[in-house]
């Protein structure tokens, strides 16, 4: 006989989860009750929580009551709880391999009633439960408190998305952000290293300082913009990603027009974290929050309404006839209940915010025939990946309980790239999509163009129309529906319901009506400060709406007073003034900024934080260096010259000419009036004053 080891071996996987899942669900327990609810003797009870608390997945307490035998308190630690989550599917399909053998001896037939042969089969149909990362309301509590002490970092809006997603199982199977191997398996084909088929990479990016300062298998807590703990994480992975690689094989190029290859340069943190995370609390909504469901949430439902076959939309604009339409008959196709399954997380920057939509989706949720339809909203933050996106999509939507998925021409589609050709083929995502659907676990509906026929009054798919030479063929691009919005144009009723009409126009008055910013751009000297003062004067002789002027200079003196002029200095300054342009804009006034802006991508920035409101007004004041440095109006250059000012715009810093400004003025020659006539003619082509 060997000699008892020292340390007591973990118990068997599933025994492990057994105990983790009973210790969460009953942290107060006294020993006898969970011996009791395991069927184990408390002799082995006990072998087992000393093995679990040696290794780090449990705690002990001491909870100092009259009761000897109920002194001790055992509760899961964030590590627990992480593993509990990561047991679970393999306890899972062990457990489907009993009931298929169970099955298969009580019916006679050799094999279960469907073959395991990727995790998302795992669940029997798409009405059973799926795992979430949520520890139970009394660890949930615990935990908090624990997690109080963690270094914490505050998670970015798309984080929080990401999180929510990871937490409630809409991501599932994922037990947490990607580790590095996961990372490089996703980025290279779309699987992590077990194999599991997954398109986008879920990473935790924070910046170099955060990720210096931490070991491996350390905890941190998760926390929302408002400093809530929803989560914590083990953080298992730290390393700095190729980026590079990942636009090009994730994205399709490492081209900065694609929005989310944007953002993974320009705003995404250098280094990405991985680990299990313990979900604590879900991220907190105020808005629409009946029409807010989890994946396990609208599985309910489903079984409540006896949908077994349910039909997804996908969308991130507002509805109108063709697509209702298209829905409706996407449903009769596939025999299926729809759900309308609208993203509210993020999606292209410029889209129409979701509070205007959702109001939208209600009007039009009415036209449906009753009880065959609903709508819940998605807290997802798209990365307009197409084709992999479109994969992606279909398995939050299997995790959704769907059985059907409508992919549309272009799906989840960027727009055009840097050489002003679309990322993707237009049917590039649904080709995907065939490909993997059997594993995704939900089947595509392919969509149909519908058009309107004038002479039938009604929508039918273009690819149907046989008669096409004799009937007039109607359809309203999103271009020239932004036109007729914007410029104030009649939207006929064929095309949208006049409920929708009536919200988008309320959200989005003619131009003439709305916020604007003009954001002068040049080195310093160029003139910049004297065209905006003239412009501003101009605009307010106009009147109609208020003007603001955030000349370089005040600004300097009264919101970046503390800043020089280091890349990452001019950047916050930069930032600064757009965020204040932006709510400007919001509120329907004209915002005028003047700042040097050296660099492109910051000033790109600025310019999707504002069109998110309002037009942008991109103004390059052209004036060549070697004039500026000629005029030296405040002896500047001087200095720069001979050293005396460091990192001086253009002699000894850079500047990032801008390459597509709305209007470049040339100041050699021309007076500063002409030059703010400029811009004012500019201003009226583009609708945003009303001509004279
Ligand atoms: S930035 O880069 O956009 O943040 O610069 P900005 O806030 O517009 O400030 C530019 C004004 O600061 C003065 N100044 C310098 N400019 C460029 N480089 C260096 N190192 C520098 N040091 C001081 C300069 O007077 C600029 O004024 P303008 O109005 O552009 O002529």
């Amino acid at each position: 006989m060997t000699a008892a080891p020292a340390l007591p071996d973990l118990p068997e996987d599933d025994q492990l989860f057994l105990l983790l899942r009973q210790l969460d669900a009953a942290p107060e327990a006294s020993q006898r009750e969970t011996a009791a609810a395991l069927g184990i003797s408390l002799g082995s009870l006990n072998a087992q929580l000393r093995a679990a608390t040696e290794a780090g997945l449990v705690k002990i307490t001491d909870r100092k009551g009259p009761d000897r035998r109920q002194r001790f308190v055992y509760a899961l630690t964030t590590r627990g709880a992480a593993t509990k989550a990561r047991l679970i599917d393999p306890f899972l399909a062990r457990k489907y391999t009993e009931y298929a053998a169970l099955h298969a001896e009580l019916t006679g037939t050799p094999a279960g009633p469907t073959p395991i042969k990727y995790r998302s089969t795992l669940m029997l149909n798409n009405l059973a439960p799926i795992p979430e990362l949520y520890v139970s309301y009394e660890s949930a509590q615990k935990l908090k408190v624990e997690a109080a002490d963690l270094v914490s970092w505050d998670l970015t809006p798309r984080q929080i998305c990401d999180l929510e997603l990871l937490m409630n199982g809409g991501f599932n199977p994922l037990k947490g952000f990607l580790s590095e191997e996961d990372y490089n398996g996703v980025v290279e084909n779309m699987r992590t290293a077990d194999g599991t088929l997954w398109p986008i990479p879920i990473t935790l990016d924070v910046s170099e300082d955060f990720a210096a300062n931490l070991t491996e298998g350390q905890d941190i807590a998760l926390r929302d913009q408002e400093g809530v703990i929803l989560a914590t994480m083990t953080v298992t992975d730290n390393w700095v990603p190729n980026k590079s690689r990942e636009a090009e094989k994730v994205f399709g190029a490492d081209d900065d027009a694609h929005p989310a290859v944007n953002y993974l340069h320009n705003t995404a943190g250098k280094v990405y974290l991985g680990g299990p995370v313990t979900g604590i609390q879900q991220p907190v909504h105020y808005d629409f929050r009946a029409r807010r469901d989890t994946p396990n949430e609208m599985r309910a439902f489903f079984r409540k309404m006896g949908w077994r076959r349910v039909v997804a939309f996908q969308t991130r604009n507002p509805l109108h006839r063709a697509h209702q339409e298209l829905t409706f008959r996407a449903a009769k196709e596939a025999q299926a209940n729809l759900l309308i399954h609208p993203v509210v997380g993020m999606t292209k920057p410029g889209d129409v915010d979701h509070f205007t939509r959702v109001r939208c989706y209600e009007a039009v949720l009415d036209k449906y025939p009753q009880s065959t339809t609903t709508m819940s909203l998605l807290n997802l933050a798209m990365r307009m990946a197409g084709p992999r996106e479109a994969v992606w999509h279909g398995l939050i939507r299997a995790n959704h309980g769907c059985t059907h998925f409508i992919v549309g021409r272009d799906h989840a589609g960027p727009g055009k790239n840097s050489a002003g050709e679309d990322f993707y083929g237009p049917y590039d995502a649904q080709d995907l999509f065939r490909e993997y659907q059997d594993e995704i676990g939900i089947e595509m509906v392919d969509f149909k163009h519908m058009v309107y026929v004038q002479e039938r009054a009604q929508y039918e798919p273009n690819d149907e129309i046989e008669d096409k030479d004799n009937v007039t063929i109607l359809n309203i691009s999103g271009t020239e529906l932004r036109r007729r919005l914007q410029e104030g144009l009649e939207i006929p009723e064929w095309f949208s319901f006049p409920e929708v009409v009536r919200e988008l126009r309320r959200t989005k008055p003619p131009r003439s009506q709305q916020g604007f910013t003009v954001f002068f751009t040049g080195f310093s000297g160029s003139g910049k400060s004297t065209i905006a003062n003239a412009l501003m004067v101009k605009l307010m002789e106009m009147g109609g709406r208020p003007v603001t002027l955030l000349d370089g200079d005040i600004v300097r003196k009264n919101l970046s007073s503390e800043l020089g002029f280091s890349k990452e200095h001019r950047d916050l300054n930069i930032k600064r003034i757009g965020y204040v342009a932006s709510e400007i804009t919001k509120n329907g006034g004209i915002a005028i900024c003047a700042p040097i802006a050296p660099y492109a991508a910051t000033r790109r920035h600025v310019r999707e934080e504002i069109e998110q409101y309002g037009a942008f007004v991109e103004v390059h004041v052209a004036t060549s260096i070697e004039e500026c440095e000629r005029r030296d109006r405040k002896g500047l250059y001087k200095l720069a010259r001979e050293g005396k000012i460091k990192e001086f715009t253009g002699i000894s810093d850079p500047y990032d000419v801008p390459q597509n400004p709305e209007l470049s003025v040339e100041t050699e020659n021309v007076d500063v009036d002409n030059c703010a006539h400029q811009v004012i003619l500019k201003l009226e082509s583009m609708g945003l004053i009303a001509g004279q």
